[in-house]
């Protein structure tokens, strides 16, 4: 099969190498890509928000099934075009991504179908938002914008003042342009965060093993809010009670749904909960592989990832056995200094073998290029140092062995991966 992948990330990376693995695929493309990427993949230079052009590449070029990874071409309904053109792409169509491209569409339809979530009211005007603060909240409070804003659409206030500041930038000042036309204030939840990711065709749903992130930029979970600074398989809150209880209220609850709203969920759904005192409930929900979350999920996988892929497109996934590997990951992510605000882009990066990789470990390139033989970086998050072992705790050492290999001028990276609650 020739495979096309869009996307230019380390998730987008983490796919790759696992679709490499299967006996059925002949030859991989990904668009954009990186420097990293190309060394896996053949680089098509296509931005992955150019659905016009995507198709006609995956026309012309007889693509057999299209991966589309990132939120953006989801939500504007890349996987629609593909399909339109009788081309077989994996992941949901635009009516349903819409469930992470729309918090307020999300809220409601968990309100709707009894899913545990934080209570919340929907605002459309700033004044009625800073008068329902003013008389309802006690902080903290959060404040998120309704659409997509790159991660960055949810601020925590820790006093009213703050919460009725954050309600001024993102519906007056327009912090995150049309996306906060509409906000969602909730109240403030507490508890550990589990991500897990589950393979749906629609019909079926089947959780992957669990995973957390570290979104704080610092160690201690200080500094700011980014994509992810490292990850963890398992998520050592994610019992089997927990599990369980997931699956009834939240997992299942949710696929139906969607399929009774008429927007059935086909593709990679990324659960974001927190475990409360009260139970767990969902933080948020992606229409996606969460990135780095991928990078440690998929190294477990052990089911080949194209039979998977061709099941929920056929939804078939009833039919399909899927398998993971005992044990553990660890993935740490070397960022440029500065990041998630201003970093240098175009630094060398020193101790990489010619294939972009180091002994000992797995590194997914996320934001690097290729120039003169040379591995530059060019982005925030540059590489996802990734280690699979017995244990949580091995998983851990091998990867920072890794790290400890790799430089370049001012890397920075989290100590504490997981270590934090
Ligand atoms: P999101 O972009 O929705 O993943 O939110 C970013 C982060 O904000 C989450 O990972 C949580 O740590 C935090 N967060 C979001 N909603 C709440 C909430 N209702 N209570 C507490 N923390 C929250
Ligand atoms: N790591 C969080 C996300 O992918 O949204």
């Amino acid at each position: 099969m020739k495979i096309l992948m869009v996307g230019s990330g380390g998730r987008e990376h983490a796919l790759i190498k696992k679709l490499k693995e299967s006996p059925k695929c002949e030859k991989l493309y990904c668009a954009p890509g990186n420097g990293g990427i190309s060394k896996d993949a053949e680089i098509v230079d296509i931005g992955a928000m150019d659905i016009e052009k995507m198709v006609a590449f995956a026309k012309d070029n007889a693509v057999d099934l299209v991966f589309v990874a990132p939120d953006d071409p989801l939500a504007a309904g890349m996987v629609d075009a593909m399909e339109k053109e009788g081309i077989r792409a994996f992941g949901p169509k635009s009516n349903a991504a819409i469930i992470e491209a729309s918090k307020v569409f999300s809220k409601n339809l968990m309100k709707k179908y009894g899913i545990p979530t934080a209570k919340y009211e929907v605002f459309d005007d700033p004044k009625a938002a800073i008068e329902y603060i003013e008389s309802e909240s006690t902080a903290p409070v959060v404040v998120k914008a309704d659409g997509l804003a790159l991660g960055k659409g949810v601020i925590i206030a820790q006093t009213i003042e703050d919460a009725k500041a954050a309600v001024k930038s993102i519906m007056e000042d327009k912090q995150f342009g049309d996306s906060g036309n509409k906000i969602v204030i909730e109240e403030f939840l507490t508890g550990p965060e589990v991500s897990v990711l589950a393979f749906t065709d629609g019909n079926v749903v089947k959780p992957m093993v669990s995973s957390k992130d570290h979104k704080r930029a610092y160690d201690n979970d200080e500094g700011l809010n980014t994509g992810g600074m490292g990850t963890v398989s398992p998520n050592p809150y994610y019992t089997d009670d927990v599990a369980k209880e997931c699956m009834e209220k939240i997992f299942v609850p949710t696929i139906e749904a969607m399929k009774k709203e008429g927007r059935p969920f086909k593709g990679c759904l990324y659960f974001g909960l927190m475990i409360t005192p009260n139970g767990p409930k969902v933080i948020e929900y992606n229409a996606r592989f969460g990135d780095p979350e991928a990078q440690v999920v998929l190294p477990r996988l052990k089911t080949d990832l194209v039979d998977i892929c061709e099941a929920v497109i056929d939804e078939k996934l009833g039919e399909l056995d899927i398998e993971w590997y005992d044990g553990a990951a660890a993935c740490v992510v070397m960022a440029s200094g500065g990041y998630p605000l201003s970093y240098k882009k175009g630094v060398e990066i020193t101790g990489l073998d010619e294939n972009g990789g180091v002994d000992g470990a797995v590194v997914y390139h996320a934001g690097t290029k290729l120039e003169g033989g040379k591995f530059l970086t060019n982005g925030g998050r540059v590489l996802g140092v990734t280690a699979r072992a017995d244990s949580l705790g091995e998983a851990l050492d091998k990867a920072y062995e890794a790290v400890g290999k790799i430089s370049f001028e001012n890397a920075h990276f989290r100590k504490d991966i997981g270590r934090t609650k």
